[in-house]
């Protein structure tokens, strides 16, 4: 009876909503032996609503400190909605979870400025009231107060699954904006956000066809690839940026897309070129910085896109490029299943940032509690 009550305090509720806005993502996770088990996962879209009102929280506009507040208060609902739904699905009650590690929306992210800031909205403190579980958020803060970009920070996730002794393998998260992960063999773990993911892909496929994603990448793929469009995009300074780097919707955003448009293109050739933005950066990341690598391993909802990942098994002939189902860990679940286990890492005071990573100065214990 110990030994069951024991396991029990192992089960953690993982919620990311990233910066695609496309929804959110719970994984409830079982620590308690030393290989990690996700044991069920849900999925909550966002409504069209609530993700033009999260979009406009992106930059400054009339009475944003109480809109923003009012959402962190729908977010903190939805994610309890989906936490409730997962623990009845499990018959499991409440005092059966240790904590909830929640992301929570990021709507603005300056750690550029030197001492910045990043925000993440979704009410914690009632999150915490309306769930009865322990919940930790704000993950990100605290690595950029010492010095960091407070991004990426699942890469300790990646390289507690997938290091490997032998073999050099990146992974590559290809979220809203997407971030890799160099694992070498008996080197420290690297790491940087390389520029777009999604998200431009997915706001020029809603304007253009009412889609909130161009599934597979079946649009882009009746289009034509720009050239002089693609370099006016590729010429953008973040790019060619040295890592530690991070990057958001602050860049990438469609008034920054149009101001590289004539606006004469057809918009589906924009698509086209989109797509290969995203399939270049992610190319010039590796090869410039992890020319060496044998294995690149794709996660988040872009590895779900055929011509995305077509596009990166092209451009990377002769090595090995899959998504990280292969490696046993469904690629749509990674992210919540890394904030179930940052949530545990806070609860046990262990240090989770990576500075060779982010570029803060120390080894940090990041997140704040909310108590149950
Ligand atoms: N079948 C698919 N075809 C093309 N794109 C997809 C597919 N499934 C998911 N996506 C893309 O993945 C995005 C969601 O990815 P996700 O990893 O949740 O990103 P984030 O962490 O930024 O929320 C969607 O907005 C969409 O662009
Ligand atoms: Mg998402």
């Amino acid at each position: 009876m110990e030994f069951r009550k024991s396991l029990k305090q192992a089960y953690y509720i993982g919620i990311m909503s990233g910066s695609s806005l496309d929804g959110i993502d719970v994984a409830l996770a079982d620590f308690s032996s030393s290989s990690p088990s996700l044991l069920h996962t849900l999925y909550l879209p966002y409504d069209q609503s609530l993700r033009d009102q999260l979009l406009s929280l992106h930059h400054s506009e009339n009475d944003e400190l109480h809109r923003a507040a009012m959402l962190g208060n729908t977010l903190a609902r939805c994610y309890a909605q989906a936490v409730s739904n997962l623990l009845h699905k499990n018959k499991l009650k409440s005092t059966d979870i240790s904590a909830i590690g929640c992301h929570g929306q990021t709507i603005r992210h300056c750690p550029q400025l030197g001492m910045g800031y990043t925000i993440q909205l979704g009410n914690s403190a009632l999150l915490a009231e309306l769930t009865g579980i322990t919940v930790v958020s704000d993950f990100r803060s605290r690595d950029i107060a010492a010095g960091g970009q407070g991004a990426p920070i699942v890469p300790i996730f990646h390289q507690m699954l997938f290091q490997n002794p032998k073999v050099h393998r990146v992974i590559v998260n290809i979220g809203g904006i997407s971030n890799v992960t160099n694992l070498m063999p008996g080197k420290e773990v690297t790491g940087f956000d390389c520029g777009p993911g999604n998200l431009l892909m997915d706001a020029w496929c809603l304007r253009h066809t009412g889609q909130s994603y161009d599934e597979n990448g079946k649009w882009a793929k009746l289009g034509t690839i720009i050239p002089s469009v693609l370099e006016r995009l590729t010429t953008l300074q973040f790019f060619s940026l040295p890592p530690p780097k991070s990057t958001g919707r602050e860049l990438f955003n469609m008034l920054w897309l149009e101001s590289c448009l004539s606006g004469n293109e057809r918009p589906v050739d924009v698509q086209a070129t989109l797509l290969q933005l995203t399939i270049t950066t992610i190319v010039k990341s590796i090869l410039i910085n992890f020319p060496d690598v044998m294995e690149i391993y794709l996660c988040g909802g872009g590895a779900r896109n055929g011509e995305l990942v077509s596009g990166l098994q092209v451009a990377f002939l002769g090595k090995k490029v899959e998504t990280t189902d292969t490696l046993g860990i469904n690629a749509d679940w990674l992210e919540a299943f890394a904030f179930a286990w940052l949530s545990r890492q806070t609860i046990l005071k262990i240090p989770s940032n990576l500075c060779s990573i982010t570029g803060a100065k120390g080894e940090r214990i990041l997140g704040a509690i909310y108590h149950a």
